[in-house]
């Protein structure tokens, strides 16, 4: 848990005890917990008229993304991990690729190949969100890597539905800051957001794949959740406008799947609460209060903020992550390493990513939003107001999805996206439904619907 900056203004430390109260005790979805942090501090910026303009922060680009590889990619294989004691059956590296040699920064990532038939499987990179999650500690370790730690905090097991079942995983951490990434300028780690994060995970991408040249014909997708909805089609797009320079190394991105997507801060925030209330957490008078005074434009105001403190009281010590999760009182946090600095120096972060994700429609991306359904901070609701927002036409109706005869959640195909919903899943869906998420994941990569 972070205690607040001295530069937060007041309003937010009105609000900062009873997030403190709601989120504090929670412990598996501790390592997402900054995201409703992060929405309050900008916020509180908003109400004190501190609203930054992304534009004018971290624009440049650096003139050239490849970097001589300085060590063989040998030296990244993986023996075996800490606290293995099966046997993998497929390759595993780790290591650093500098992305930013002048300022010494570099991103560390986790590679776990499919164990079988790896040559005719895509490459899919993993993010997770924050920011400043871990997409090693939370992604790979608890969501849907092939291992996951045991309660003795010293060994490991191999998880049933890892996602290298059906492709060759990449976990990167962003930004510098984040997990084991780093910089040796301090200076670095007070100048991010999302448009450095970017053109790091770019350049990222395009020296990993000198590393490991076999994949740069192979199909690439892009996955990740929650706050990850602003790196991925942010990322995208850089890809695809680098793939029609000449002379660029064209990556053949294929897909992006985003899950519990924070993708609209008005819309995200609305939706929380109007979740809160079809949930039966909190009153009709909050809940009337919040409609009367908080028009979630962009400007919230004292009276707003009060109705919203006002139902986060009533709605008690539930886990906002995962509504009906059972809390825990575990703090161990080992995936936020550094996260503070990267959280509480974030420059610059649109507030709105539809510009962003119709861009990439237009580009005939396959795009996937997906949602589990016990998600009260980046709901389904708030993804389906957005695809109100969208308004694309559908293809294929809303229908349930299925495995074993038993309704996995629901999906709907609209033109040029398809919305995915997994039923009795929180933010991390692999974390709490790994086969459900599991099937997700194969479908999206087949580009088939979930079966019925
Ligand atoms: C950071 O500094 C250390 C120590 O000088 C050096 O070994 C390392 O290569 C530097 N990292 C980068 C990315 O330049
Ligand atoms: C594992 O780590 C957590 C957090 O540090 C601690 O609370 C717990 O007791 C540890 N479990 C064991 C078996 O050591
Ligand atoms: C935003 O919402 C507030 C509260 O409902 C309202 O007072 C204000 O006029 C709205 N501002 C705009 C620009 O619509
Ligand atoms: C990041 O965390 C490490 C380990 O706690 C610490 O040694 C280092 O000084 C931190 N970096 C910054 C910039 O605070």
């Amino acid at each position: 848990m972070h205690t607040p900056p001295s530069k937060m203004k007041k309003s937010l430390l009105i609000l900062w005890p009873l997030f403190y109260f709601s989120v504090a005790n929670t412990t598996t979805t501790a390592h997402a917990k900054q995201l409703l942090e992060f929405h309050q501090l900008k916020i509180s910026r908003k109400y004190v008229q501190e609203k930054q303009d992304p534009t004018s922060i971290d624009g440049t680009r650096p003139s050239s993304y490849k970097h001589p590889i300085n060590n063989p990619r040998e030296q990244d294989r993986i023996i075996s991990l800490p606290g293995q004691a099966e046997v993998a059956e497929f390759d595993q590296y780790a290591g650093y690729i500098t992305v930013d040699a002048k300022s010494g920064r570099a991103l560390f990532y986790y590679f776990a190949e499919a164990p079988q038939d790896s040559l005719n499987k895509p490459l899919v990179l993993w993010l997770n969100g924050g920011p400043g999650c871990s997409s090693f500690g939370t992604g790979a370790m608890l969501e849907l890597g092939p291992f996951s730690v045991r309660s003795d905090n010293k060994t490991l097991y191999k998880k049933t539905h890892a996602w290298n079942r059906v492709a060759n995983m990449l976990f990167v951490e962003i930004p510098a800051g984040v997990g084991y990434s780093y910089s040796n300028s301090t200076s670095d780690y007070y100048n991010i957001g999302d448009q450095r994060t970017t053109h790091d995970a770019y350049t990222f991408l395009i020296n990993w794949l000198e590393k490991f040249p076999e994949y740069r014909d192979r199909d690439f997708f892009i996955t990740g959740e929650s706050y990850a909805g602003h790196y991925i089609p942010e990322l995208a797009n850089l890809i695809i406008s680098n793939n029609r320079a000449t002379n660029a190394i064209n990556v053949k991105l294929k897909g992006v799947a985003i899950g519990n997507a924070d993708l609209d801060d008005d819309v995200t925030l609305r939706a929380l609460y109007d979740y809160y209330w079809m949930h039966a957490m909190i009153s009709g008078k909050a809940y009337r209060a919040i409609q009367d005074k908080c028009g979630f434009n962009g400007t919230y105001t004292k009276d707003c903020q009060n109705a919203m403190d006002l139902a986060y009281q009533e709605k008690g010590n539930v886990d906002d992550y995962a509504i009906y999760a059972p809390t825990c009182h575990d703090a161990s946090n080992p995936s936020k390493l550094n996260d503070s600095h990267v959280f509480d120096n974030w420059k610059d972060s649109p507030n709105t990513m539809l510009p962003s994700i119709k861009k990439l429609i237009s580009s005939g991306t396959r795009i996937w939003l997906y949602s589990g359904d016990q998600d009260a901070v980046c709901s389904v609701t708030s993804t389906q107001y957005v695809l109100n927002i969208l308004r694309l036409p559908i293809e294929t109706a809303w229908r349930p999805w299925r495995i074993d005869n038993e309704v996995a959640g629901y999906v709907v195909g609209y033109r040029g996206l398809v919305f995915v919903t997994v039923r009795g899943a929180g933010h991390m869906v692999p974390y709490y439904q790994p086969q459900r998420a599991l099937q997700l994941f194969s479908s999206f990569l087949e580009g088939k619907l979930p079966p019925e």
